[in-house]
């Protein structure tokens, strides 16, 4: 009896034991199953990230640009305007920048609503290069969103953000001169403030330093540069929407970038005017008083008479509205524009901390040292040579990571950008697009590195954590090795890497490796019919002699 009274409940202990341990293990397992199988898990949220490139023709620099895309693993780039004339002689540029506000416009109305919270990227096709991966893209445009939306509400205030829509989603680069407005105009002195520390640069921060060939050299970067963008499919369709509606007003605009920069300045002008109406009677008498106490242009208030400004037109109520959620990346994390900028960066690897500290010395920068160490998004993100199938590994350096690479870095902010956008000019600064192309990381090894990509799996482009949701961000065309070819309906047509940048003008100039045209490998069946029965055709042709053996 004795005995029985306690194995009872030492039978039932060790059952209860095995039922919390199998139930513990299922659930865990069934967790980790259900995220990767994203069927609709509430912890997992899946879209489209489009990666859009304005370009009329196949060049060297479109290709370097599309290449550099690959290697890092971006979504297959859509081109615009592929193949059009720009020879409008009534029009600057033959009227190519007013095309690519109609090219991108009329990709995104094809885009029904529900794709309006897709992101997508817009780059200048010919003279940007990617250096690092998108999901080092995403999460920086995310945290530069969180801080300027952080900076809007303790402007205006928690109530008048929100009643107004006012809120930052979009995007653009920015650049240390206003350009083409002029300082008169909403573009140039509407704008905020830049985000970068006041003595960035140094006592001369801000000020002209009388060189003679770039007097910007040591201004904060601060106004819009158009070179690239990114935001919802949504807020970046409205954008485009008014850019061409402007562009129609004026048709002799001197680019796209005057018309984004008008976009961006009244939609600041209107935040200020919102701010000024709603001031209250303490802030009021403060700012009276500064308005004794210090300059016209000290006064942070843009919208008070101004003897030369050309003011807007104040927002009536129910009027239109100049809002939408333009934001710059002030300090070239997303992208740089190397204009104004030209002696701003370095080509470093992160490892080598004595070449670092020689470089920032002889950029000028008296012992101060600001890039320190692998930024923590870099090295959380894929390692640069990883590939998804044995036979790409093999032939690529896996062991290295990214504190191996070579990557162009802005010695003043300490950041590595990452694209930049070698639009820098004076002096024949423009050559730098062949002589740097060599500096890049994946260049060694850009065969290889293509070939991987080509073969690469259909997976997310990018995954990110935040607050424990899982987002991934997936490529909206299936096919690699290419280019999607906007045509005005969905999806549009393709075009391999062979087709656009297989002459050998162009592929001496990008591999500079003496091993003849680049080839097409012929990995997947194109699920367009013609295609996949050209590419059977061209294989069987590759591997004749083989067969035959
Ligand atoms: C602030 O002013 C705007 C008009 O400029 C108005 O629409 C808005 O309701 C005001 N907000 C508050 C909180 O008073
Ligand atoms: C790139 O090529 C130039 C010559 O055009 C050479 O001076 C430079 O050292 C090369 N850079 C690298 C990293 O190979």
């Amino acid at each position: 009896m004795q005995r029985s009274s306690y194995k009872l409940p030492l039978i039932a202990l060790v059952f209860l034991s095995i039922c919390v341990l199998i139930y513990s293990t299922w659930s865990s397992n069934t967790k980790v199953l259900s995220s990767q199988g994203n069927q609709h898990n509430q912890n997992t949220q899946s879209s489209y990230y489009h990666l859009l490139l304005p370009a009329s023709e196949a060049s060297a620099g479109l290709c370097k640009t599309i290449f550099s895309a690959a290697v890092l693993g971006y979504p297959t780039p859509r081109l615009l305007n592929w193949q059009r004339k720009f020879e409008d002689e009534h029009l600057i540029f033959g009227g190519s920048h007013i095309a690519k506000i109609e090219g991108v416009l009329g990709f995104l109305r094809q885009l029904e609503p529900q794709h309006d919270d897709e992101l997508v990227s817009i780059v200048d096709g010919y003279d940007v290069w990617f250096q690092l991966r998108p999901e080092v893209v995403i999460s920086r445009y995310n945290e530069i969103n969180k801080r300027a939306n952080y900076r809007i509400r303790s402007r205006l205030g928690m109530k008048d953000a929100e009643e107004n829509n006012v809120k930052q989603t979009v995007v653009f680069s920015a650049q240390k001169k206003c350009w083409p407005a002029s300082p008169d105009d909403a573009a140039c002195f509407a704008v905020p403030q830049s985000e970068l520390a006041a003595d960035i640069y140094g006592p001369q921060t801000d000020h002209d330093i009388d060189d003679e060939k770039n007097p910007f050299a040591k201004m904060r970067q601060r106004y819009l540069n158009s070179g690239t963008v990114i935001g919802p499919v949504g807020d970046v369709r409205a954008i485009f929407e008014r850019a061409a509606e402007k562009a129609l007003v004026s048709t002799n605009f001197g680019s796209d970038q005057g018309i984004f920069a008008e976009i961006f300045g009244e939609q600041e002008y209107q935040r200020e005017l919102i701010r000024a109406q709603n001031l209250s009677r303490l802030q009021r008498i403060f700012l009276a008083l500064k308005r004794v106490t210090v300059g016209l242009s000290e006064l942070d208030d843009v919208t008070s008479p101004h003897p030369t400004h050309h003011g807007m037109n104040p927002a009536t109520p129910g009027g239109r509205n100049y809002e939408f959620h333009i934001g710059l990346d002030y300090g070239g994390e997303l992208s740089q524009p190397t204009v104004f900028s030209e002696n701003d960066l370095a080509w470093l690897k992160h490892k080598d901390i004595n070449d670092i500290r020689d470089k920032s010395t002889m950029a000028g920068m008296e012992g101060k040292v600001r890039v320190k160490g692998l930024p923590g998004d870099v090295a959380a993100s894929t390692p640069p040579f990883w590939a998804s199938d044995v036979a790409s590994a093999a032939n690529l350096p896996t062991s290295q990571t990214w504190e191996d690479m070579a990557v162009y870095t802005n010695l003043w902010t300490g950041t590595t950008p990452v694209a930049i956008h070698h639009n820098a000019h004076h002096d024949g600064l423009k050559a730098r697009i062949q002589t740097f192309w060599n500096e890049t990381w994946y260049f060694p090894h850009l065969r290889e590195l293509l070939h991987a990509s080509a073969r690469d799996i259909r997976a997310p482009v990018a995954v990110l954590e935040n607050s424990g949701v899982q987002h991934e961000w997936w490529d909206p065309t299936d096919e690699r090795g290419g280019a999607r070819v906007e045509i005005g309906s969905l999806p549009g047509d393709w075009i391999g890497w062979q087709d656009m940048c297989g002459t050998t003008e162009i592929t001496d100039e990008v591999f500079r490796d003496g091993k003849g045209a680049w080839n097409d490998p012929i990995v997947f069946l194109s699920w367009d019919h013609g295609v996949a029965e050209e590419q059977v055709a061209r294989w069987r042709e590759s591997h004749k002699s083989s067969m035959n053996t």
